[in-house]
């Protein structure tokens, strides 16, 4: 028979490859996690992060960052920030931070984050803190309150010019600090708008620089940054705009001398299909190098080189896994395999913008396969999924005919990012579907796989409190 589902990988994608194989019994591994195991240990529905990956992420980017540094000679640093935003669990960021990251904020709550992590000594008040997005009074107060108290390398980007008032306000350091302005991008010509709501209309900051901030002796220039909504891509959007930023930087370098870091924001990608193709180390050679030639051409110093990687971090991490209850064949195309929790609720990129991730069965690598619709359990006609990154369409093993026999397993992977802060951890759901059960595996001293749960699936209770039906 070569119409298996192991079949069609093979004849599809370069298989195995890194992350993903089967073992002896023809079920999936995910970064050597024997997912079959996982689900007899703890059942389905869950969500799982396998931990090593952010380290090695860490590692792959400073080392692409450092290596192109060295080739081109580049007299400037580079400096790995995490994004809490894309996850803020205290797992994640105290993993990442074992690495050697600095972090990047994005609302008032974030710093009492930060104020945790120094409690229970995780960072130190060197670690660079870069505060970004539009900022509320208590965002501002909270931030001028970590300067006021001696975080020395916390960097509050200015996403508009009233917020620099606050800080005057109620900065009372000695020494100056150091602040950043974001410019707003130009978004691709297909997006909804022309140029990003977030940071200073890039015409107006030299402007704003010399008005404002120059001459003042409490406040340092010292980063601009700048975000591409759509990521970094090779294309000529993001060349056009890293140009035009670089170009505004060296303008400023020219009268603001303090001016030393260019931060590129986020946006490396991650792998959503096993046909993922993406040289990341073309494209971090040629951002540093496009640096080097734009600051050469002006005779200006080169920055530094600030990102704040929040899917490259962590995206790798995640993966969700469920059963297949039953086949539902709903005219003589379309077969349903209904899963055992929602899609709306539990991966909420795929229904807010049509996200794809990396899909896979755990097990029945040796049935024949057939083209089906994932369907989730609320009974919100969006709770489905019906293609990938790669094929418009779902392909996965057909069920068994004995109803008896075991499930179809299917996994979601490279989950890790903004799927549970979009979803809500706990909280109200959907049709009342719980958030799933939490498993984390890690290495333990011994250098062993171990597993452990997070989080127990969400019980009927916390939904009834706080629905108010009991105390
Ligand atoms: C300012 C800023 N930095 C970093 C990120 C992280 O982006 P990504 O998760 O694509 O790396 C975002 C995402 O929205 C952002 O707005």
């Amino acid at each position: 028979m070569n119409n298996t589902y192991t079949d069609l990988v093979h004849q599809t994608f370069h298989f195995p490859q890194e992350g993903f194989d089967t073992n002896d019994n023809n079920t999936l591994l995910f970064n050597g996690v024997d997912i079959q195991a996982l689900i007899t240990k703890y059942g389905t529905p869950f969500k799982m992060t396998f931990l090593p990956k952010i380290g090695m992420q860490v590692a792959k980017a400073k080392k692409m960052f450092s290596d192109a540094i060295r080739k081109h000679k580049y007299e400037g640093e580079y400096f790995y920030c995490y994004c809490t935003k894309s996850s803020h669990f205290s797992f994640i960021v105290e993993e990442t931070l074992k690495h050697g990251v600095h972090l990047e904020t994005s609302f008032a709550y974030d710093i009492d984050i930060i104020k945790q992590l120094y409690l229970k000594k995780k960072i130190t008040k060197e670690t660079r803190i870069i505060c970004n997005g539009f900022k509320t009074k208590a965002y501002t107060r909270s931030i001028a309150q970590l300067i006021n108290d001696g975080f020395t390398n916390v960097i509050p980007v200015l996403d508009n010019k009233n917020e620099f008032d606050d800080y005057k306000k109620s900065i009372r350091s000695k020494n100056p600090v150091n602040i950043g302005i974001r410019v707003a991008t130009e978004e691709e010509p297909t997006f909804d708008f022309y140029t990003s709501r977030l940071g200073i209309r890039s015409r107006d900051v030299l402007e704003f620089y010399v008005d404002k901030i120059k001459g003042n002796d409490k406040f340092h220039l010292k980063m601009i940054h700048f975000f591409m909504n759509k990521g970094i891509k090779d294309d000529v959007y993001y060349w056009s705009e890293l140009n035009k930023v670089l170009n505004l930087y060296c303008q400023l370098k020219k009268i603001c001398p303090e001016l030393h870091a260019l931060n590129i924001g986020g946006g490396l990608p991650i792998k959503h299909s096993l046909n993922f193709d993406y040289d990341y180390n073309y494209m971090v050679n040629e951002i540093v190098s496009t640096i080097k030639k734009v600051c050469k051409k002006n005779k200006v110093d080169v920055p530094d080189i600030y990102t704040e990687f929040g899917s490259f971090t962590i995206g790798e991490t995640g993966a969700v896994v469920y059963s297949v209850l039953d086949e539902k064949m709903q005219n003589d195309r379309e077969i349903w395999y209904m899963i055992d929790s929602s899609f709306i609720t539990t991966l909420p990129d795929t229904w807010g913008i049509g996200e794809k991730f990396l899909m896979l069965p755990i097990n029945k690598w040796d049935n024949e396969y057939q083209e089906v619709h994932l369907g989730g359990l609320t009974c919100d006609s969006h709770d489905f999924y019906t293609s990938e990154e790669h094929i418009n369409a779902v392909f996965l093993p057909k069920l068994d005919k004995e109803k008896t026999s075991e499930p179809l397993y299917i996994g979601f992977f490279h989950t890790g990012a903004y799927q549970d802060q979009l979803a809500g951890y706990g909280g109200i759901k959907h049709c009342m579907i719980p958030s799933p059960k939490h498993i984390v595996v890690e290495y333990d001293k011994e250098g062993k796989m171990e597993d452990w749960l997070y989080a127990k699936e969400q019980s009927p209770q916390s939904m009834l409190k706080i629905l108010g039906y009991i105390k």
